[in-house]
C-alpha cells in the first residue's frame, strides 16, 4: 500500500510516523508513505497557497491551483483508489472504513488548514471526506495520522499476533467492545483480578469474556 499525504505542515508527521507500528510497517516495506509539502506547489515567487474567501467571510482559504498541480503530478504517475480530504464535516472515521481502505493500493490524503479549501476541490477532485470526530482541530494533519494508524495496523504482516487485532474493539462488529484485560500481579493494593479469569475453566472464561464484550447495542 502507498499513501501520499499532502499538507502545508509536513513536519507534523515526523513524530507519529517514526515510532512503533507505523515505523515498523515502513521499515518492513509493507507500507509506503510519501509526504508532499503543498507550499512547493504554491503560486509565484512567494509560493502562495491561500487567499481571501469570496463573500466577506473572515479567514483564509486554500486555493485550487496548488492542490490541482500536486494531484496532477501524482495522478500522472499512478492511479489512486481513493482521494481523501480530512475535514470535520466529513464522514466519521470507523473501523469498518479502515478495513475497506486496507485493501486499496494507492491513496491520497489531503489535509486542510485555515478556513478550509476552495469548495471546487471538494466537488471535483475528492472521492471521500473523513472526520475523526465532531470537534475542530487546527488542520487535518493529526486526523490524517489517526487514519493512517488505523489502516496500517490492519495490513498483513504489520502486527504479528493476528488474534490481537481480532479481539480489538469494533473489529468484528461495530457494537463490539474489547473485554477488560488484566495481568500480574493477581492482587495489587487490594484490587483483585476477577476470580473467573484465574479459574482455568476455559468455557466459563470464554462466556465471561463474551458477556463483557458486548457493551454497545447496535
Ligand atoms: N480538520 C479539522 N478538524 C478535523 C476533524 N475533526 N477531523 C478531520 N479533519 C479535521
Amino acid at each position: 500500500m502507498r499513501i501520499d499525504i499532502i499538507s502545508i505542515f509536513p513536519d507534523i508527521f515526523q513524530g507519529p510516523f517514526s515510532h512503533s507500528i507505523i515505523k515498523r510497517a515502513i521499515d518492513k516495506n509493507l507500507m509506503k508513505i510519501h509526504i508532499h509539502n503543498l507550499r512547493e506547489y504554491g503560486l509565484g515567487k512567494r509560493k502562495k497557497i491561500d487567499d481571501y474567501p469570496y463573500g466577506g467571510i473572515p479567514g483564509m482559504v486554500i486555493r485550487i491551483e496548488p492542490v490541482y498541480h500536486c494531484f496532477s503530478k501524482l495522478l500522472s504517475k499512478r492511479s489512486y483508489d481513493e482521494i481523501i480530504f480530512m475535514t470535520p464535516d466529513g464522514e466519521i472515521l470507523s473501523q469498518k472504513y479502515a478495513q475497506y481502505l486496507k485493501n486499496k493500493k494507492n491513496i491520497i490524503i489531503l489535509c486542510g488548514r485555515y478556513k478550509g479549501i476552495d469548495q471546487r476541490i471538494r466537488d471535483n477532485l475528492i472521492s471521500k471526506e473523513i472526520s475523526i470526530g465532531n470537534y475542530i482541530l487546527s488542520g487535518g494533519e493529526i486526523a490524517a495520522a489517526v487514519l493512517v494508524e488505523t489502516v496500517v495496523r490492519l495490513l498483513p504482516g504489520v502486527i504479528k499476533n493476528k488474534g490481537s487485532i481480532m479481539t480489538d474493539s469494533f473489529q468484528e462488529e461495530e457494537s463490539f467492545i474489547a473485554p477488560p484485560i488484566y495481568t500480574r500481579p493477581v492482587i495489587y493494593k487490594g484490587w483483585k483480578v476477577p476470580d473467573i479469569l484465574l479459574s482455568g475453566n476455559h468455557k466459563k472464561i470464554k462466556d465471561w469474556l463474551k458477556k463483557k464484550s458486548m457493551k454497545i447495542k447496535p
